[in-house]
């Protein structure tokens, strides 16, 4: 027979997984809610043209792409900033600015699938439009950084790794590359200089000067030397006298005080090898970099201030940055971050007898309209064993509905921990289990047993042979 396996790179969530999902999901929408960001979504299929015209070189080799029924030429998302930029695009003449929103989606990519890299994954957006100066950079780099620590991790587990796109522009410009289009492909080799070997770079930079006098090894040469730069200080002193260098430099002053007073400061660290892959990107771009274990991404983004106009709207500065799922989860399983999730019901209800169902269901209902999560088993059976189906079940409380509580207008509250049960006037239940699940059941003194079952608190069992 025929086995059906999911696709490559394509993950099934089993119920744990989706509670792992979920408190990923819970802790970045609580993140971009304390920035004051906005949830946003889109198709997660789009036309096809999207994605060709506005992600980079290496994103559209990756599509999934195909001809729908209609003959139309579409894609499943590879990213969503094409589609937040189009969003933006038709209401820019009435969105409020600064525009400062998020979006959680699922993306897909054709990718050769490894460790931290599916083919399909989720992703965290957030990105700013409308605000061209360093503050709404800064407020995107302190939202990426307290979005991670939002899990626990510190300046221990990642640092954010931040370059500029207008400082490599600059840079390569100084070299005698003004051209815009040749300046974009020298970076794709930047963005493989951890990754390639040195004759693989040099071909890739003797490809990218094609048409210029320049020398692929000289100008990669210089290009080491520039990356080499570690910090602030080695790059006024390697810029001096460069007046166009030196404003810009005025600009990354600006970002970072700005990144110290909102608190993040501890974790950037000046890289000049993070060009990021995608085309779109103009100015101050970074990544969350994990620096225990594998160092992977966890997130990229930075600034692209003309995919708007691009996209039909107009003139509208915009910074952003994505992140995945798949490799935080893999770095909060490592460093012990994700909390054991316990997905179980607050009461089990315990039916004794087919008689009693109809009765004890009613209470059921109302319970779980009053918004607690109650359980019950769907078929009869003895009591030992439906006490044994609470407790595997996790509910810390049982409701037991026996022939007698129901004549008495009662039901026994059984802690499953402790083993011992009160019985509750069934009228205000919710109430009183509301109560039950913040302070416990309650202690009952009984120094007056009756003997006979006679008292309602009665824990001496007389009560049942009442
Ligand atoms: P990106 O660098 O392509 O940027 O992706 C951002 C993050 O998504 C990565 O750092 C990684 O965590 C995750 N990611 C990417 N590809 C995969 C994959 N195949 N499997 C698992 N995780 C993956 C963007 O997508 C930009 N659109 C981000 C952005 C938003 N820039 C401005 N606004």
């Amino acid at each position: 027979m025929a086995t059906f396996k999911s696709l490559p790179g394509f993950r099934e969530f089993y119920p744990e997984d989706c509670a792992i999902r979920n408190f990923i999901f819970s802790r970045w929408r609580d993140a971009a809610g304390r920035f004051n960001f906005l949830e946003w979504d889109a198709p997660a299929l789009e036309p096809l043209e999207l994605f060709t015209e506005k992600s980079g070189e290496e994103i559209v080799s990756q599509l999934f792409n195909f001809e729908d029924k209609g003959g139309r030429k579409v894609s499943l998302r590879p990213e969503m900033t094409p589609s937040l930029a189009r969003l933006i695009a038709a209401r820019a003449g009435s969105l409020r600015r600064p525009i400062k929103w998020f979006a959680i989606g699922e993306n897909y990519r054709y990718e050769k699938q490894q460790r931290g890299r599916l083919r399909a994954f989720y992703q965290y957006n957030a990105d700013i439009f409308g605000e061209a100066g360093c503050s709404a950079d800064a407020e995107i780099i302190a939202l990426c950084v307290e979005s991670l620590c939002a899990f626990g991790l510190s300046s221990e587990d990642f640092c954010i790794r931040l370059s500029d796109r207008t400082l490599w522009f600059l840079f390569l410009e100084s070299l005698g590359i003004a051209d815009e289009a040749t300046a974009v492909k020298v970076l794709a080799v930047v963005d493989k200089l951890e990754r390639v070997a040195h004759d693989g770079l040099i071909e890739m930079m003797t490809a990218a000067l094609a048409g210029t006098s320049l020398d692929a090894a000289e100008t990669l040469a210089k290009v080491r030397e520039f990356v080499a730069l570690g910090d602030f200080a080695a790059l006024e002193k390697y810029f001096d006298g460069n007046e166009k260098l030196a404003a810009r430099l005025a600009d990354w002053r600006n970002l970072l005080a700005l990144l110290a007073a909102l608190g993040v400061g501890s974790f950037i660290r000046i890289d000049l090898t993070i060009v990021r892959g995608l085309a779109y990107y103009t100015g101050f771009v970074f990544e969350a970099f994990q620096l225990v274990g594998e160092g992977r991404a966890l997130a990229g983004g930075g600034r692209y201030d003309k995919l708007v106009k691009k996209l039909g709207g107009p003139d509208m500065p915009a910074v952003g940055f994505g992140m995945g799922d798949v490799t935080l989860r893999n770095l909060l399983e490592q460093q012990h971050l994700l909390p054991q999730i316990e997905d179980v019901p607050d009461f089990y209800a315990i039916i004794l007898g087919e008689e009693n169902r109809a009765e004890a269901l009613a209470d059921v209902a109302d319970l779980r309209r009053f918004g607690l999560r109650v359980e019950y088993a769907f078929k009869d059976g003895k009591f030992g064993k439906l006490i044994q189906a609470a407790e595997q079940a996790g509910a810390r409380y049982a409701l037991i509905y026996g022939t007698n509580e129901l004549a008495h207008g009662v039901v026994k509250v059984r802690d499953t921990q402790e083993r011992r049960e009160i019985a509750f006037p069934r009228e205000s239940l919710a109430d009183t289990l509301f109560g039950i699940l913040q302070t416990g059941l309650p202690v009952i003194e009984e120094p007056h047993c009756h003997g006979d079952g006679s008292c309602d608190h009665c824990t001496c069992g007389k009560k049942e042979a009442r």
